[in-house]
């Protein structure tokens, strides 16, 4: 069986999306953590209803020490971590243990509004701010660049005149919750080659 751990942060909707993907046999994989940098993060209350394993490593407490903490809890023991709205950086030795099998999802489309300290609603904020026709959301495979890693997938969204920063989030929400679930399917299918920094999706 494939085995996923999910690093969150806040409402967990999108592990929530991956834990009904599984009960619905659209992902052949099980979830063995969900791991969480804040103790209060809802998520946490979702993996707890399912019975899957649940770790804090408070960033208040573990700094940037928590890469190295989760890396002990995760060698050896999943296929894939999978960032669903986690806001802490990876850093260190586990972006060397798991090359190219950590993936995030982020709230635009990436170049756009992304990077260091752009993050949840801030994105959208800066969307709007700009004028963009266009968002979106892409999964892609993390490195030591802050949202830098090889782009797997990607999701246009509409944006509207009438749109505020809280109507684009919950559009590309939904959107996310798609996005997400497919990349997970392609990869646990090794549907993806990376050449040169670039994801060829094997058909
Ligand atoms: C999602 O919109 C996710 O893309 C974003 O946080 C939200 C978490 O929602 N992540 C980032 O901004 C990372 N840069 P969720 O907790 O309901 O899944």
């Amino acid at each position: 069986m494939f085995k996923i751990a999910v690093l969150v942060s806040g409402g967990g909707s999108n592990l929530q999306a991956i834990i009904d993907a599984i009960e619905f046999e659209q992902l052949n994989a099980s979830i063995e953590f969900v791991i969480s940098d804040k103790k209060d993060a809802y998520a946490l209350k979702r993996a707890e209803e399912k019975n899957i394993t649940t770790l804090v490593f408070d960033r208040k407490e573990y700094g940037r020490n928590s890469s190295d903490k989760i890396l002990e809890v995760l060698k050896g023991k999943v296929d894939l971590i999978v960032l669903a709205g986690y806001l802490s950086i990876l850093d260190g030795d586990i972006l060397k243990e798991f090359n190219n099998k950590i993936i995030n999802i982020h709230p635009s489309l990436i170049p756009s509004f992304c990077g260091p300290k752009m993050y949840g609603i801030k994105v959208h904020e800066a969307a709007i701010n700009m004028g963009v026709r266009y968002s979106g959301c892409t999964v892609h495979y993390v490195n030591e660049l802050v949202d830098g890693g090889a782009i797997i997938l990607q999701q246009v969204v509409n944006v509207y005149f009438e749109d505020d920063a809280k109507t684009l989030q919950k559009r590309v929400l939904e959107e996310e919750h798609k996005l997400l679930k497919k990349a997970i399917k392609l990869i646990i299918e090794d549907k993806i080659l990376i050449d040169n920094g670039r994801v060829k999706i094997k058909s």
